[in-house]
């Protein structure tokens, strides 16, 4: 496996690389929804080359970044154990120069929830994807259902630049309690590790009650009233049941995405179910 560092020999390494390429942007802490989305990539593509870097311009929380947990040399064998051809593990400077003045911003999807509890946080997704697609030029990009607002922002994003890749997306893996995983997960003490399943049981709740009666509200509700029931989890961010194309309000048709966001602690989680109308 290499280990790329400079934007050049990156494009020089996927020039000579056979196609199709598929590639796993990622910011390291792996787990196994990570790996989930490179062992799809290996199925399915010649070269897989995966990206490691902790984007600091998608914080909008400098304690958050801090406080990221960071392993490259575990990352790095994980990657080579599960296959992967080649890891873009650029320094800062290299994806941000400091005569770098580009931002790259998305509206529609990228407003709502997330856009909305992290100002700023999707421009960083937007920009940092954006160039990783331009450096790398993959046939296809993976991304994990569970970042689904952002599975929304990286559609848009590549449909209105035109860009040619493909953009699949991995269920999200769970624990056996139904904890999605994440890398913030490894910062939840025991007690509140233990109430963290509450989420994915809430958002399930708000399924099974759109199933039931075919009512946004209702389901909302039905998820806000199980997370409530978790003391732990302190602050609600938002519960809400959105077109899990344009996160607008659901209108019923098509696929909803019921998503919410809360914290424990000073952690927070996000997670969401995908619903049929
Ligand atoms: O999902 C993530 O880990 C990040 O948002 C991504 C897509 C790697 C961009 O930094």
């Amino acid at each position: 496996m290499k280990v790329l560092r400079g934007v050049d020999e990156t494009r020089a390494f996927v020039a000579a690389a056979p196609r199709p390429h598929g590639l796993v942007p990622t910011m390291g802490a792996l787990h196994d929804g990570h790996l989930a989305l490179v062992r799809a990539a290996r199925d399915a593509c010649a070269t897989v080359v995966a990206s490691l870097f902790v984007n600091p311009t998608q914080f909008n929380d400098p304690a958050d970044l801090a406080a990221y947990p960071r392993n490259a040399d575990r990352d790095l064998a994980l990657f080579a154990e599960v296959g992967v051809d080649a890891v873009f593990a650029p320094p800062e400077q290299a994806m941000y120069p400091p005569s770098s003045s580009t931002t790259v911003h998305v509206g529609g999807p990228a407003l709502p929830l997330e856009g909305e509890a992290r100002p700023g946080h999707f421009d960083g997704v937007a920009t940092v994807v954006a160039k990783l697609l331009s450096f790398i030029t993959p046939d296809a990009a993976y991304f994990g259902q569970k970042d689904g607002q952002q599975v929304a922002v990286v559609r848009r994003l590549v449909a209105d630049l035109g860009l040619s890749v493909e953009v699949r997306v991995i269920p999200t893996v769970r624990e056996p309690d139904g904890l999605a995983l994440s890398s913030r997960n490894a910062l939840l003490s025991p007690e509140q590790r233990r109430a963290a399943p509450a989420l994915y049981a809430a958002l399930t709740a708000g399924a099974e009650r759109w199933c039931a009666t075919h009512d946004v509200q209702h389901s909302v509700d039905a998820a806000a009233e199980r997370l409530a029931a978790e003391p732990a989890f302190s602050d609600v961010d938002y519960v809400a049941l959105v077109d899990a194309a344009t996160m607008a309000p659901w209108d019923g048709r098509g696929t909803g995405m019921l998503a919410a966001a809360a914290h424990l602690g000073p952690v927070r989680l996000i997670d969401n179910v995908l619903v049929e109308g």
